[in-house]
């Protein structure tokens, strides 16, 4: 009965083909004598396999905060609950909105989600520490700043079926022939950095790409460039070539500083850096 919006998505690219879908949902708003919503992405339902999946990536449990954008009849957001987590689902279709509160009750979940009637580009996100998403490519592109700007590092983003372009997926997944994508939000690191290991001091210029860091560094008066620098949230790990050895620094970034921390790929103990 639900079309899939993977398929969907291969003619997705193709704007009448979504506009068709939009004028579906104007054409039943007006037989039930409801306002017509304009919808940015039609109502079609993740499967529960799926749903299961995109939460365990997300490691969703108990404490967490879970907000998913374009809640549809509710079914992410009520999972969550169901994991222990606090949960908000917003939709802008009030059809929507009242399928996912009556899929709540029966559930029993209604003390820990709750819907509400709303554009997903206005929702503030800045409490969440789970975004949950079944959207387009084009709506992610659309949201993409504002979740790397507005999110704490180290939440997940977890998006059924689209990808961010090119910000690469720190999981990309295949669950019953659907495409699933987890993204961690990285601290911000780009800049001039002085890291102090023992009696050493070494100037880091850090290049920043959504997790992906490189480089360079100045140690001794040389320049050896910074390799295999990634984040994950704000856990940073990055190599320099030292006195022709190469040495793994595994640090957690806070605001302006970097203390290093004992890690699977750490050899340097005792290190920090500074901003600046
Ligand atoms: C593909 S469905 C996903 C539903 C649910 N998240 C799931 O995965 O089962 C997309 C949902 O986004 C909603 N939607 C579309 N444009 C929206 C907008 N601008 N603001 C809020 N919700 C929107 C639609 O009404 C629809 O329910």
């Amino acid at each position: 009965m639900f079309t899939d919006l993977t398929r969907i998505s291969r003619v997705a690219l193709i704007p009448a083909a979504l506009f068709a879908l939009s004028n579906v949902a104007l054409a039943q708003d007006s037989v039930s004598g409801r306002e017509p919503v304009k919808l940015d992405v039609p109502f079609v339902p993740t499967p529960e396999s799926v749903v299961q999946r995109m939460l365990e990536l997300g490691n969703v449990k108990s404490g967490d905060y879970v907000i998913d954008l374009g809640s549809g009849d509710g079914r992410i957001a009520i999972a969550a609950a169901k994991r222990g987590a606090r949960a908000l689902g917003v939709d802008i279709d009030p059809r929507r909105i009242e399928e996912a509160n009556a899929n709540a009750a029966k559930a029993g979940v209604t003390d820990r989600v709750t819907f509400r009637r709303e554009n997903l580009f206005e929702t503030p996100i800045k409490d969440a520490n789970v975004i949950t998403m079944y959207l387009l490519t084009s709506v992610n592109h659309q949201l993409r700043p504002r979740l790397l700007e507005e999110l704490r590092p180290g939440t997940r983003i977890v998006s059924h079926a689209f990808s961010m372009g090119e910000w690469e997926p720190d999981v990309h997944e295949k669950v019953d022939n659907r495409d699933v994508y987890l993204w961690i939000i990285p601290a911000k690191v780009g800049g001039r950095w002085t890291l102090k290991d023992g009696e050493q001091a070494i100037a880091l210029d850090v290049e920043q790409e959504f997790q992906a860091i490189e480089g360079k560094a100045t140690v001794n008066g040389r320049t050896v460039p910074i390799t295999n620098g990634k984040l994950n949230g704000d856990e940073i790990v990055f190599t320099l070539e030292i006195a022709g050895k190469p040495e793994t620094y595994q640090g957690k970034v806070s605001g302006g500083k970097i203390e290093a921390v004992a890690g699977p790929v750490a050899t340097k103990r005792g290190w920090s850096a500074t901003k600046g």
